[in-house]
């Protein structure tokens, strides 16, 4: 089945012509049905919106809530699908650790770009490492998915994808075991089938993030071992020989 690779590069690379490097990389290695999303600084995506989007699709890391006016160094969703993104990262731990990023500002913004854009969201959740020793992971995911779909449809939630970013595993190099990241899934179905009764199984992609390499992603991706529908991708997706072959998984 056809994957979600997702390249998150957070504030990386300095210049727009190390990008367009690495870009250029993966034009000639990535060869696959898989569904590759870019998400650069946001300053990058314009030029690699014209250079590379027969290639890839892209997606901005975050976005405000409101669609223009008076606020000060943000991005709104409208922005992001003029310039042809087609996703949008919300929610992600640094996000939610570093700039104040709460489970309200995250329903607004995903209410906003679900009701005004044709743009995806993909919406980050997880447990810290405090909350995983303290058997909390299960209320946690459940406060995260709650709150962030607080007044959202049925129909609008089935475009989300859902990141199961365990926060101690981000730029770690530890991973979640494959009976750690198959209890998430099963726990993030059933908190959804709780929200949305009539919820088809399977109808919101999951994925996983958190020190993907080459060393795990086949036990992520695998059918008979997570089977997420995808990764998402940090530090390797800044190194194109072993991102093209992630993305390239089947
Ligand atoms: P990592 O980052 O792959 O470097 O752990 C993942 C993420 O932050 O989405």
């Amino acid at each position: 089945m056809k994957k979600i690779i997702i390249a998150n590069w957070k504030c990386n690379p300095i210049k727009v012509k190390e990008g367009e490097q690495i870009l250029l990389s993966l034009k000639k290695t990535i060869n696959t049905e898989n569904k590759v999303i870019i998400c650069p600084p946001s300053l990058f995506l314009s030029p690699f919106l014209s250079l590379f989007s027969d290639i890839f699709s892209f997606g901005g890391q975050d976005c405000f809530f409101e669609e223009k006016g008076a606020y000060t160094g943000e991005i709104s969703p409208k922005m992001l699908q003029d310039i042809g993104c087609k996703y949008v990262i919300i929610g992600h731990s640094e996000r939610r650790a570093l700039f104040s990023e709460t489970d309200k500002s995250i329903n607004q913004k995903i209410s906003k770009i679900l009701n005004s854009t044709k743009l995806t969201p993909i919406l980050c959740i997880g447990e810290n490492r405090e909350e995983r020793a303290k058997n909390k992971t299960y209320s946690i995911l459940e406060r995260q998915i709650t709150s962030a779909l607080n007044n959202i449809s049925i129909e609008k939630a089935k475009k989300i994808i859902i990141a199961y970013e365990p926060v101690w595993a981000i730029g770690t190099g530890v991973y979640a075991t494959k009976e750690e990241i198959k209890e998430a899934k099963n726990n993030i179905v059933k908190i959804l089938c709780d929200i949305y009764k009539k919820l088809p199984p399977n109808k919101i992609k999951i994925i996983y993030g958190g020190s993907v390499d080459l060393k795990n992603i086949a036990f992520i991706l695998n059918k008979n071992d997570a089977d997420m529908d995808g990764v998402l991708v940090g530090g390797v997706s800044l190194k194109p020989k072993d991102f093209s072959l992630i993305a390239n998984w089947k």
